[in-house]
């Protein structure tokens, strides 16, 4: 039988045999996936793993520092590249959805590519693929692995793909990887996270991003996420998040009339992301953080909840 210490043993010794004395460069996204196989890889080789986690600028607020700073104390040799204004360049006036996947893709390339260069001899490209992954491409762009599929339509490869792929968790199931993950002793916080799509709140954008609409969201979407921290609810939703309209609507503050923004709430149910239903949130939950969005966040002055189960609804609005 399957068990994770017998995994992590086997897949270690492996990996020292196969890597050796060379060096892997490894993207990490904040996700779990990549989080375990760069401890694994880190088990098996050490300081020979370069990780390189780049700020989009498209993370939830303060999310780059705070894994940032989780990986450097796992001991990970990582490098934190921020790169959020290439990003925003790139998104400038782009409204279409898969143009903005497509452009997210590009940049971190672009970074990546110019990161993994500055890396003298490396000889492996280390990817947290896992095996529905393997078995089916679902819409995962932006992500590492994910920006390779989509680059290959592209035309010549960037170095960092000329690299031998090490791929620990090729044969994994996301469940199999949680437990490999509490195996190797990864903090509760980065292994019960919520999936986050790889482009990020620019998804959650609808129509074209700007940097005062990434702040609005990232205030709103924390305060949603704090809230079902608060509340116990947090570990009870498969994934939640905010996305904000290109809608305005009337509203009153005292004895003026406002015309400003909408933001939607959803969170959902699901075991692995193709179907999900929309859950239940208790209405004294939904009102207090509606509340507390109108009056703590500036331009937004309405809230309203995703009542759309998938299918035929998907959970990301774009
Ligand atoms: P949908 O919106 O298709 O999302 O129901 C299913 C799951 O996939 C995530 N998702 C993405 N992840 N890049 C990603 O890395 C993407 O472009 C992307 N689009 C959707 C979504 O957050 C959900 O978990």
């Amino acid at each position: 039988t399957w068990t994770p210490e017998a995994f992590v043993g086997m897949t270690v010794s492996q990996l020292k045999e196969r890597i050796g004395e060379d060096k892997v460069v490894l993207g990490l996204s904040g996700g779990v996936d990549s989080s375990v196989a760069a401890v694994l890889l880190h088990k098996a080789i050490g300081t020979n793993l370069y990780c390189i986690f780049v700020n989009n600028g498209l993370l939830r607020k303060g999310e780059f520092e705070s894994v940032l700073d989780q990986y450097k104390h796992m001991g990970l040799n990582v490098k934190g590249v921020d790169a959020s204004a290439r990003f925003l360049d790139a998104l400038a006036g782009l409204s279409d959805p898969e143009e903005k996947r497509k452009a997210i893709g590009n940049a971190f390339i672009e970074v990546f590519d110019d990161e993994a260069h500055l890396i003298e001899d490396v000889k492996y490209l280390a990817q947290g693929t896992i095996y529905p992954d393997v078995i089916e491409s679902v819409s995962v762009n932006g992500g590492p692995s994910a920006t390779i599929k989509s680059h290959h339509n592209v035309g010549g490869l960037p170095d960092f793909m000329k690299l031998e792929v090490v791929e620990p968790l090729r044969m994994l199931f996301k469940d199999e990887v949680r437990r490999v993950g509490a195996e190797l002793e990864i903090s509760t916080e980065i292994l019960g996270r919520h999936p986050f799509p790889g482009p990020g709140l620019a998804i959650r954008i609808l129509g074209d991003v700007t940097a005062e609409k990434v702040r609005i969201l990232q205030e709103v979407d924390a305060i949603f996420i704090n809230g079902l921290k608060e509340w116990m609810l947090y570990d009870k939703v498969w994934q939640a998040g905010a996305i904000l309209l290109p809608v305005s609507s009337v509203g009153v503050m005292g004895d003026e009339r406002t015309y400003e923004k909408v933001v939607a709430l959803r969170a959902v149910e699901s075991t692995d992301g193709m179907t999900a239903d929309w859950v239940n949130l208790p209405y004294d939950f939904l009102q207090k953080t509606s509340n507390t969005i109108i009056n703590r966040v500036k331009g937004v002055n309405r809230v309203v909840y995703d009542i759309s189960s998938k299918p035929p609804a998907t959970i990301e609005w774009e």
